[in-house]
């Protein structure tokens, strides 16, 4: 069952330019980023949303964090995004013209289930699922659906769910922009075949595994690391955060790069790995001069990147490359390299990378 692979979740992680390209063959064979993808009467329900609020926890509340920076850039449209737990226990202000939209891998999450049943008691009634499992209770209780076609996810840790999730986020992003007139046939093209070249682009960040597993040994002796990134990066180093501590135990935390400052640089020091997340895109500068601090303070950074960025590499400064920018997309492609970290790190820490201690794969109490 496992092929050449050692674990589920190394496998999971190898499905991904699979999982991908399964999840949006129909957008692909429609050729166009068509209400239908979403439910029969996606285009009535979708046509005049005045928001979006995402409701998620865990890895896939960080798939909603990165599509917020794509809805409000792309579609024009608020976003807010919030922990289901937290959500379903507040007094929420609520607009009926907002869209709920779900985000549940198992589609049985108790708090995510339970934060839908409460929008809809607040008189929501535009509520979208983004759900792995067909037919589970959530997409069960949502107007529209969107299945990621990941396929069955063993490994407690989430890994080709959540970039299924983001393709799907992404989709339903041009979805909203088309129809409500923010998107034009030139742009809509160009997403399209952005995402036609997704699998490809994650098969080449997958190529960086034997690089990847050499940084892990520096990493698994560590008792801390630290994760940065800014703009639609920070979701990645927020989940390559969790990642690491979940399957190696590593305490790891992950901050916007430019509030280092106001707090996290305390903590660094020479025994306090830095994983920078740093595309070649407009924030590339700034990210650098935050880096500048890190290095300042003796710390060790373990930067990925992509091909056409200059980093000056030095015995505290690793970079990882990744073969070209991706544009709008590229929080996908950085995915896959602080998984494989993770991965690698709990490797050598010999941890049961598949089941981790005190972990559920699906959370159906409270
Ligand atoms: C992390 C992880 C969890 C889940 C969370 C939500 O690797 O797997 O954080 O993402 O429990 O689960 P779903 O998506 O099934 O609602």
């Amino acid at each position: 069952e496992l092929g050449p692979y050692r674990h589920f979740m190394q496998k999971e992680i190898h499905e991904q330019p699979r999982a991908v390209a399964d999840t949006i063959e129909a957008l692909i064979d429609a050729g166009a980023f068509v209400a239908e993808l979403f439910g029969d009467d996606a285009a009535e329900v979708l046509r005049d949303v005045e928001g979006v609020q995402i409701l998620a926890c865990g890895t896939s509340y960080y798939a909603g964090l990165t599509a917020r920076y794509w809805i409000e850039s792309i579609a024009k449209l608020p976003c807010t995004v919030e922990i289901a737990s937290e959500y379903r226990y507040r007094e929420a202000f609520a607009n009926p013209k907002n869209l709920i939209v779900t985000i549940s891998q198992s589609g049985e999450t108790l708090d995510t289930m339970e934060a839908l049943k409460y929008a809809k008691s607040l008189g929501h009634t535009k509520t979208l699922s983004i759900c792995n499992v067909p037919e589970s209770a959530i997409p069960r209780a949502s107007r529209l659906v969107y299945y990621t076609r990941a396929g069955a996810e063993i490994g407690v840790a989430s890994t080709k769910a959540f970039t299924t999730q983001l393709v799907a986020l992404f989709t339903l992003t041009c979805t909203l922009a088309r129809l409500q007139g923010r998107l034009d046939e030139t742009q809509e093209a160009a997403h399209i075949d952005a995402l036609r070249q997704l699998p490809g682009s994650i098969q080449h960040a997958l190529n960086l595994e034997p690089q990847v597993a050499v940084w892990s040994d520096r990493f698994a002796p560590k008792q801390h690391a630290l994760f940065l990134g800014r703009g639609v990066h920070y979701p990645i180093a927020l989940e390559g955060a969790l990642k690491l501590k979940e399957i190696s135990y590593i305490h790891a935390e992950a901050y916007p790069a430019g509030e280092l400052k106001h707090g996290p640089l305390a903590l660094v020091d020479e025994s306090m790995p830095v994983v920078v997340i740093a595309p070649n895109d407009a924030l590339l500068e700034k990210v650098k001069s935050n880096i500048q601090e890190v290095r300042a303070r003796g710390g060790e950074m373990f930067v990925f990147t992509d091909a056409d960025s200059h980093f000056g590499e030095s015995e505290q400064v690793h970079v990882i490359r990744t073969p070209r920018h991706v544009g709008v997309l590229s929080p996908v492609v950085h995915a896959i390299p602080v998984q494989l970290l993770a991965y690698h790190a709990a490797l050598a820490r010999g941890t049961d990378v598949d089941k981790p201690r005190n972990l559920a794969k699906s959370v159906t109490v409270e």
